[in-house]
């Protein structure tokens, strides 16, 4: 099929190479110019995992191409995309600007039948929205489709190739085919196609994030009440997980949720339920909790150093709002550096992908270590904030030998108390005695 996918950011370039990968003809969109240029030299962006071979391939194959000018995408295409962001609101609502935009500019575009796919995550009633500005703009027929995505960065290109599910959001049986024949490729072994209303597959996408949200927080209070009652919260979190009505994925203490998803969407739910006059109060207590857990790790400093840090220095692992990702949006590990810098703290930081975003964020207000060990050199602390894999098995002696003091604060449970305490480690954790 012919496609354009409008957006070329974590998920549309995603949707794009994967869709290119099946065959199909596919051109991406985006208003950066800048963006634009450097994929149209065969050049990601982003980091994910993957995901620069796929677009090379394809690229290179004559089935992904890259473009500004959005008309041109449109006019050949059969299924156009919008995969732009939805940024939290002044009032917590997710902003339709980019969305509405797009679907203005697609109108003027299409030439013919199309299929107009909503891939953003949007509130309930977008794809009415939508609709109405496309009628505005276009006498061609068109169908609207919302195809919620799921895919998580740092493994979005295996997410997107083997999808648990997709979900389909159509209110008319031709679009609903053609989106179940776009998807065929990547079901075959198994994966249920969901066709259901437009209002169902909008909420899909929020249900889901809210749910993995609240497991989070759920979480962080248990290790919060272990720290109380001398629990570990690793041994409950392995015996609460082995329940099969309640497996293991997001079961882990830390420092909270970040990330360009959970905090807008938790935000959004929140919003678009008090519009319509239903208070989700299970989500208002996820929000609080995760705003309190960023916190958690500076008041483990505070405990040990007193409030003021000046003339000390921090190293601190990992900028990312997780591993696998160079993205940091609302990733916790901003309002952590932000308190040490406010406590005088000189913070040297290290992370494997994200140090070109993190000079956008604290500019020359922090130094960046070029390998993770250069961030330990004269540490009175390290600060673990983000579980990359190559944090996990460090050289602990060596470790020791360049700090000014032996103190860890983790941040993600990656190393075992009694194990980095051998080698003379001060060390703290969360929910772990
Ligand atoms: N990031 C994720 O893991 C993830 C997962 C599932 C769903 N989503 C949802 O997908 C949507 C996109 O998220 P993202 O992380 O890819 O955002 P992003 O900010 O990385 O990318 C959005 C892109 O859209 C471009 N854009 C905005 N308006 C445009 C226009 N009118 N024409 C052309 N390009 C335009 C921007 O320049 C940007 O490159 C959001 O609604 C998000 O909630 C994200």
């Amino acid at each position: 099929m012919r496609i354009a996918v409008v957006g070329t950011g974590y998920v549309g370039l995603v949707v794009g190479a994967c869709f290119a990968e099946t065959g199909n003809d596919v051109v991406c969109v985006d208003k950066d110019a800048a963006k634009v240029r450097m994929l149209a030299r065969g050049k990601v962006p982003i980091y994910e995992p993957g995901l620069e071979d796929l677009v090379r391939r394809n690229r290179t194959e004559k089935r992904l191409s890259f473009t500004t000018r959005l008309p041109d995408a449109v006019r050949h295409a059969e299924v156009v995309f919008i995969a732009v962001g939805t940024p939290t609101g002044e009032d917590g609502s997710a902003d339709l600007q980019h969305v509405l935009g797009a679907a203005k500019a697609i109108a003027r575009g299409m030439r013919g039948y199309t299929v107009v796919v909503d891939k953003s995550t949007v509130p309930v009633g977008t794809s009415e929205l939508v609709r109405d500005v496309i009628r505005r703009e276009t006498t061609h027929p068109f169908s609207v489709v919302s195809n919620p995505e799921f895919l998580k960065q740092g493994a979005a290109v295996e997410d997107f190739l083997k999808p648990d599910r997709v979900v389909i959001g159509a209110s008319d049986e031709r679009a609903a085919t053609v989106m179940t024949e776009l998807y065929r490729p990547f079901t075959r072994t198994g994966a249920p196609i969901m066709v259901m209303d437009t209002a169902s597959a909008e909420l899909c996408k929020y249900a889901a994030n809210a749910m993995l949200a609240t497991r989070i927080s759920f979480m962080n209070e248990i290790a919060n009440v272990c720290e109380r009652v001398g629990a570990d919260v690793d041994k409950v979190r392995q015996a609460v997980a082995s329940d099969r009505r309640i497996g293991a994925a997001f079961l882990f203490p830390g420092v909270g949720y970040g990330g360009s998803c959970f905090p807008k969407d938790v935000k959004a739910i929140l919003k678009f339920s008090a519009d319509r006059k239903y208070r989700f109060r299970i989500l208002e207590a996820v929000e609080a909790v995760n705003e309190a857990q960023k916190r958690r790790l500076l008041e483990r400093v505070d405990k040990h150093f007193g409030r003021s840090l000046k003339g000390r220095t921090i190293g601190v692992w990992g900028l990312s709002f997780k591993p696998r990702t160079d993205d940091m949006r609302e990733a916790p590990a901003i309002p952590i550096i932000e308190g040490l810098l406010d406590r005088g703290a000189k913070v040297v930081a290290f992370d494997p992908e994200a140090k070109e975003i993190a000079k956008r964020h604290f500019g020359k207000r922090i130094r960046y270590a070029r390998l993770a060990y250069d961030a330990l050199v004269g540490a009175d602390a390290l600060l673990v904030v983000t579980e990359w894999n190559e944090f996990r098995e460090p050289d602990f002696r060596k470790m020791k030998r360049l700090m000014k003091q032996p103190v860890i604060f983790d941040g993600r449970n990656i190393y075992d108390p009694d194990y980095i305490r051998g080698f003379g480690f001060t060390y703290t954790s969360i929910g772990r005695p």
